[in-house]
């Protein structure tokens, strides 16, 4: 009997050793793992120059408080502003955290100004930001926040797609937008960049900010370091985790000058943001993704991957609905639920996860080499086709 509370619904299936895009169990059997974590693995399993840096910064420092200064830090912080929108960077371990700060300097920025009522933030209805208190109010979604005591306020929502929703839901009290570009678990469902961009033009126009929520579709998985690049237009705060760590935890909420300006000491912490071990991990992540020719093969080998994925969705029209995503964030949609579509795909020793909408969430490491897509579709094909006999 595990001692583990029943919060997931685990498969009775474990690993002991991972390499690249491939998972193996205690037994040796090899699974080609197309979750790597949920989007986090960026680099696949134990990449060598990720192992490199986290035993060269292990035998070196660990951990040391934030009430000093952290050159591991300052560079990675360097690095991301570098090469993004933003000015400053506040270190967090995770996503939901990322959320949360990005919420809290949003909040603060109108404070800042003498603006404390404008606190409140939009979101879409049944979107996906975390699992925290305000993380699931902000989702929207009674399955999220059932059972977890009385509604947190601040959060109001609008309907996917609805810009006439979203500007009704805009009043006087409303602080920011908070929005995925690439919905992940709502069912890789991806924002046009006309919409991104008309999104853009009523926060100017309305004098509120832009939260673009890459935790899941950032660092590379879009095949641009953030996916609302392909929409040509700057966000005023971005939270980010999962693949900015390779496997180990980060989290981050970068932002602009101007709102960094109201985080003045003591308005926002952690304990561990920022550790020296794991700051030279995201340093290492962020070479590798900025090595060149790095995003343009994501880009390629996406390519090919979805205009595979539409063959055999012309094969089976009866199984596919629709191909869905970009970059290397990618989604299966059936015509029915996919739970035994993804079972068959495992028993064929694909892995891969679910996400809303019936869809099938194919999250390769960002590195994976041509074969290994080739492997895929192969399984792919041969679970339509059982389905078809
Ligand atoms: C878009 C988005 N935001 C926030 C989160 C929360 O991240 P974490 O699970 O690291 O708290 C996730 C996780 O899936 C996510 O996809």
């Amino acid at each position: 009997m595990s001692s583990l509370a029943k919060n997931y619904n685990r498969r009775d299936l474990s690993f002991n050793r991972g390499k690249g895009s491939f998972l193996y169990t205690k037994s040796g059997v090899k699974y080609l793992d197309f979750v790597q974590g949920i989007a986090v693995n960026s680099l696949g399993h134990t990449n060598p120059s990720l192992v490199k840096a986290i035993n060269k910064q292990s035998n070196k420092l660990w951990h040391v408080s934030n009430s000093f200064k952290i050159p591991e830090g300052e560079e990675l912080a360097r690095k991301l502003t570098s090469k993004t929108f933003a000015n400053a960077v506040i270190f967090q371990n995770s996503g939901a955290e990322a959320t949360e700060a990005a919420i809290k300097v949003a909040r603060r920025y109108f404070y800042s100004i003498g603006q404390s009522k404008k606190n409140r933030i939009l979101c879409i209805k049944n979107s996906f930001h975390g699992r925290t208190i305000a993380a699931i109010n902000a989702s929207g979604s009674k399955k999220m926040t059932e059972g977890f005591g009385p509604k947190v306020g601040g959060f109001d929502h609008f309907e996917f797609g609805n810009h006439m929703d979203l500007k009704k839901k805009i009043t006087s009290k409303t602080a920011a937008i908070m929005i995925e570009p690439i919905m992940g678990e709502g069912g890789i469902k991806v924002i046009p960049s006309w919409c991104l961009k008309e999104i853009r033009k009523i926060c100017d126009k309305k004098k509120i900010l832009l939260i673009l929520d890459e935790v899941q579709c950032g660092i590379g998985r879009s095949g641009k370091f953030f996916s609302y690049e392909y929409a040509n237009i700057k966000p005023d705060i971005v939270p980010i985790a999962k693949g900015i760590g390779g496997g180990f935890p980060i989290g981050a909420v970068l932002m602009t000058k101007k709102v960094s300006k109201a985080m003045i000491p003591g308005t926002h912490g952690s304990t561990f943001g920022g550790n020296p071990l794991a700051m030279s991990v995201g340093s290492a992540v962020m070479d590798e993704i900025f090595k060149k020719g790095f995003l343009s093969r994501v880009k390629s080998n996406s390519k090919y991957f979805i205009s595979e994925l539409n063959k055999i969705k012309s094969k089976f029209p009866k199984i596919i609905k629709e191909i869905r995503g970009i970059g290397l964030i990618l989604g299966i949609q059936l015509h029915h639920d996919q739970t035994k579509f993804i079972d068959n795909l495992l028993k064929n020793k694909l892995l891969t996860i679910r996400a809303g909408e019936n869809v099938i969430r194919i999250l390769p490491p960002l590195n994976v080499k041509k074969k290994e897509i080739d492997m895929a579709l192969e399984i792919i094909n041969k679970v339509c086709n059982s389905y078809e006999n």
